[in-house]
């Protein structure tokens, strides 16, 4: 694999292939890849004849008290995960490269109405930070094709709709979330729980799934349903955030029984910020 770190190295990267006339599948990450991430790897190789990653920490995307100073970084690890999932190539950028005068810049890319929900309202700036890098990443690669997990439902629809809405040549790809074997969704963060805090975590998903058991059963009080899930969160030992059952592409809370839902929850086991979700 070829490991890129400068927008020339990149750029000639990408010329040669597009010279030899090859497709190019791009899977964006901030690194300390798990199963899901290498899942992304696996997809984009069926959708293009070379498959190149990123990894970079977008200090844009993170809050004042956030945990960008203390998120894992696994270089190696990642190196040989990609390597194994026969990713071509890996570009890893500082932040010098990205931003090359600081965070403190004067152009950003927002997708208000969908980025001001749900994760948005309690991480202010947080989805403007993601569809900013993602732009400049989608500009320095220019690829064919790419893959955004399911696992974060809204940024995979803020994405759809940046795309859209600025006529990015790139067709989005959204790939299912990957768990454990005890239903926990795989996330870098997951590393920061304790022991019993782990085994704690699944209950998240099972309250997911016990909510869209009792839609599907035809519950429709979707409200009365949501302070449930808060209530049997919290029993759980967790501090919810937002548990939402909200309609699947404007991500608005739900109000009638035709539309296409998906459960939208986050919620913290001590310092650690879960999210999860479940079409309906
Ligand atoms: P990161 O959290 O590293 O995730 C990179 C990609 O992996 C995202 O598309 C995410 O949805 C996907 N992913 C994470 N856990 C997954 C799982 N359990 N199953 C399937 N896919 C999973 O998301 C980001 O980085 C950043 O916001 C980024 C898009 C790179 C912009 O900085």
């Amino acid at each position: 694999m070829n490991i890129l770190q400068s927008v020339n190295e990149l750029r000639s990267q990408i010329l040669r292939w597009r010279q030899a006339g090859q497709s190019i599948a791009f899977v964006p990450t901030m690194g300390n890849l798990h199963a899901g991430h290498l899942k992304l790897v696996d997809v984009a190789k069926q959708q293009a004849d070379q498959v190149i990653c990123s990894i970079f920490v977008n200090p844009m995307q993170f809050g004042k008290n956030e945990d960008l100073a203390s998120y894992p970084r696994t270089l190696e690890d990642d190196i040989a995960g990609l390597t194994q999932h026969g990713a071509a190539a890996l570009f890893t950028p500082t932040p010098e490269i990205m931003y090359p005068r600081g965070l403190d810049v004067q152009s950003y890319v927002e997708v208000p109405l969908l980025g001001d929900l749900h994760c948005g309202a309690s991480r202010a700036g947080h989805f403007r930070g993601v569809s900013t890098v993602v732009s400049k990443l989608f500009n320095l690669v220019q690829p064919d094709v790419a893959c955004f997990g399911q696992k974060d439902y809204q940024q995979l629809a803020i994405i759809r709709q940046m795309v859209t809405d600025l006529s990015f040549p790139i067709r989005i790809i959204g790939v299912p979330t990957e768990r454990a074997a005890d239903g926990l969704a795989l996330s870098s963060r997951n590393g920061y729980l304790s022991a019993s805090q782990r085994q704690q975590a699944p209950a998240l998903y099972q309250i997911l799934q016990q909510v869209k058991a009792a839609i599907l059963a035809g519950q429709h009080d979707y409200r009365a349903l949501e302070r449930q899930a808060k209530a049997d969160l919290t029993e759980a030992g967790f501090r919810p955030d937002y548990f939402d059952i909200s309609h699947q592409h404007t991500l608005a809370l739900a109000e009638h029984a035709t539309e296409p839902k998906v459960i939208l929850a986050a919620a913290a086991l001590g310092t650690t910020r879960l999210i999860d979700n479940l079409e309906v």
